[in-house]
């Protein structure tokens, strides 16, 4: 294949990979997946999986256009096209039916229920396959869904503010240790998750809101975990208009319709239960924002897939640690006066 050919095969891939990531937070525990169709060399229709149990990508990248413009067409995927019926029919059917005589694929789907057979189909029926195109950021885009697939709990990113020193805050003081700009970073991540979870001592000291008020896009659902009814009952928190979920070891009622009451078993491990009761409830991401106790507990527990930590240049001199991952960044971002570092696990 000429070298034109193969540069153009990955640029198209990239697309694909874009418009799959604004699907990222309605997708839930679907994945994120883009397609685009190619006639000639004329890309002539491009489109996402745009909500959790909605049309694949594919169907709304095929349906937009008519069967003339199909015919002898490619249609490049960032994920194998599934071959079961689901949600949705199989779309390996509607390539077939297509006019489409070639498919370009990023990552064979980990589903136990596609894993190559929507591949095998499409070949068998008589479309060239080409897939690996563009592997590795495939798998990036897929991490949130293979997590999914796997635990069957929702992808976790643990996320905190520390200083140069290595303080997230002090005891029962409110501390504000990142800078605005990346303030307006982290409500660009809590409009990307489906929830934003934090412990009761962060509820009881810093009374936060935990919306997105500084980005486009919708408020996370709240996950508050408080085992033993400490948040008092006329906490700010309680009276926000935003979904939440709180956990306890105690049945409590709210007056607030948005707020949902789960009752964890003493006897289990918290964490555990909890993750699979927001997996159950078709949360697909977690940004667990603090304190450090809960950040902790998640570390120790294997309970986490990213780590997004915001280190400011100021010196809080004593307080509270903030926790310490035992390896390094896989990268580095500078934002203004604060540094983000990016841990990614497994
Ligand atoms: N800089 C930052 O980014 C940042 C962010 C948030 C908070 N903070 C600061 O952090 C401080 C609060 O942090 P904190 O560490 O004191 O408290 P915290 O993490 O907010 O609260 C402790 C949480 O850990 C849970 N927990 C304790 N042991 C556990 C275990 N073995 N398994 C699972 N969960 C467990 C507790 O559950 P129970 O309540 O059920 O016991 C509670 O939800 C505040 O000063 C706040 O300002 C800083």
């Amino acid at each position: 294949m000429d070298l034109r050919k193969k540069h153009l095969e990955r640029l198209r891939m990239r697309r694909c990979f874009d418009i799959a990531r604004l699907g990222i937070r309605a997708v839930k525990t679907n994945p994120a997946v883009g397609a685009l169709i190619v006639k000639g060399d004329t890309i002539i229709s491009e489109d996402y999986h745009k909500n959790f149990g909605g049309p694949h990508a594919e169907v709304n990248a095929i349906s937009s256009i008519s069967s003339r413009d199909l015919a002898h067409s490619s249609i490049y995927v960032s994920l194998e096209p599934c071959a079961h019926y689901g949600k949705t029919p199989p779309c390996v059917d509607l390539l077939m039916g297509s006019g489409i005589d070639h498919c370009i694929i990023s990552s064979i789907d980990p589903n136990p229920l596609v894993q190559g057979r929507g591949v095998e189909k499409l070949r068998s029926g008589g479309i060239k396959v080409t897939e690996g195109i563009n592997r590795l950021i495939g798998q990036e885009v897929l991490r949130p869904f293979k997590v999914q697939q796997k635990f069957k709990r929702p992808y976790i990113i643990l996320k905190w503010a520390q200083s140069l020193d290595g303080f997230l805050g002090r005891k029962n003081e409110r501390i504000k240790i990142s800078s605005p700009v990346s303030d307006r970073l982290v409500h660009k991540w809590r409009a990307e998750t489906d929830s934003i979870m934090v412990g009761s001592n962060t509820v009881i000291i810093d009374n936060p809101h935990l919306s997105n008020r500084l980005y486009f896009g919708e408020n996370p659902v709240r996950v508050i975990l408080d085992r033993q009814a400490q948040i008092s009952p006329s906490a700010p928190i309680w009276t926000d208009q935003i979904r939440t979920f709180y956990f306890s070891n105690r049945k409590r009622k709210f007056h607030n319709p948005l707020i949902e009451s789960f009752v964890l078993n003493e006897v289990k491990e918290p964490l555990l239960q909890l993750f699979s009761q927001l997996y159950r409830l078709n949360i697909g991401s977690v940004l667990v924002e603090g304190g450090s106790t809960l950040v902790r507990a998640c570390m120790n527990q294997d309970l986490w897939d990213e780590a997004r930590v915001i280190i400011s240049p100021v010196n809080l001199n004593h307080g509270l640690n903030a926790p310490a991952l035992a390896t390094d960044p896989a990268r580095r971002q500078q934002l203004g006066r604060d540094q983000i570092a990016f841990y990614y696990h497994q």
